[in-house]
């Protein structure tokens, strides 16, 4: 089995005293992994600790094979779509989108491309001269997911990215983004506390759960 992502006993607690104990998951290459639970049961935390903002007190995170523990967010092999959009308001979708890949040192031309690329991708072909303030929210989380898909990650982390849009739109953005994965093949983990999450368009997905396909955390343990 070929093993993308292993997280072994995972625990962080806050000097509150909360956060989350003995978490383990194992994510397959081109995998789409579901965490599930409630508000503050600790799944943020999770995932703030694959991508490297949060320094776990005990646990191993292994990315194809490697501990990634010792890396921060912008040497990992990991991308992250935040609970917000975080895309900067002054710059347009072209901007928002190219900033990393200039940083990456990629040439103007190839630019160009994968940006038309991604946006034909996410569904906003056409878009790149438009600042973020005037597209819709659901639009704007989608430049958010296409800036994360530029940047080719080992595994992409998705931080209840649709939680703000209504359940019209969230459903649609649940089915492109399954589609988006078919197409791509990329691993991801997508953290929701959305009971509707659960019913993901099955393929390759598997949410760990009670349903043993979606992972739940409570009160900060896997369960
Ligand atoms: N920086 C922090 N300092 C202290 N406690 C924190 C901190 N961040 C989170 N917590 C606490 O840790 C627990 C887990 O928080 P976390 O953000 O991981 O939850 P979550 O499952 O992502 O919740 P939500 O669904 O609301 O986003 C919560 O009880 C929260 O109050
Ligand atoms: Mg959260």
């Amino acid at each position: 089995m070929d093993i993308q992502l292993s997280v072994q006993q995972l625990s962080k607690r806050y000097h509150t005293g909360e956060g989350v104990t003995g978490i383990s998951l194992d994510v397959r290459k081109g995998e789409l992994v579901t965490l599930l639970g409630p508000s503050g049961c600790g799944k943020t935390t999770v995932l703030r600790s694959i991508g490297g903002f949060l320094d776990p007190d005990s646990g191993e995170i292994l990315i194809e094979g490697a501990s990634v523990l010792k890396s921060p967010p912008e040497k990992r092999p990991t991308s992250m779509v935040f609970q917000g959009y975080n895309l900067w308001p002054h710059m347009t979708v072209f901007e928002n989108l190219a900033f990393g890949l200039k940083i990456r040192k990629m040439k103007k031309a190839d630019i160009q491309k994968a940006v038309k690329d991604v946006l034909d991708l996410v569904r906003l072909p056409g878009s790149e001269n438009k600042h973020p303030g005037q597209l819709s929210g659901g639009q704007q989380q989608r430049i958010a997911l296409a800036r994360s898909l530029l940047l080719k990650p080992a595994v992409l982390l998705l931080d209840e990215p649709f939680s703000a849009l209504d359940a019209k739109l969230r459903h649609e953005m649940r089915e492109e983004l399954r589609e988006i994965q078919a197409e791509t093949g990329l691993t991801m983990v997508f953290v929701t506390h959305d009971q509707e999450d659960k019913a993901w368009p099955k393929a390759s997905g598997r949410s760990i759960s009670a349903t043993s396909a979606t992972i739940s955390i409570n009160a900060g343990k896997a369960t």
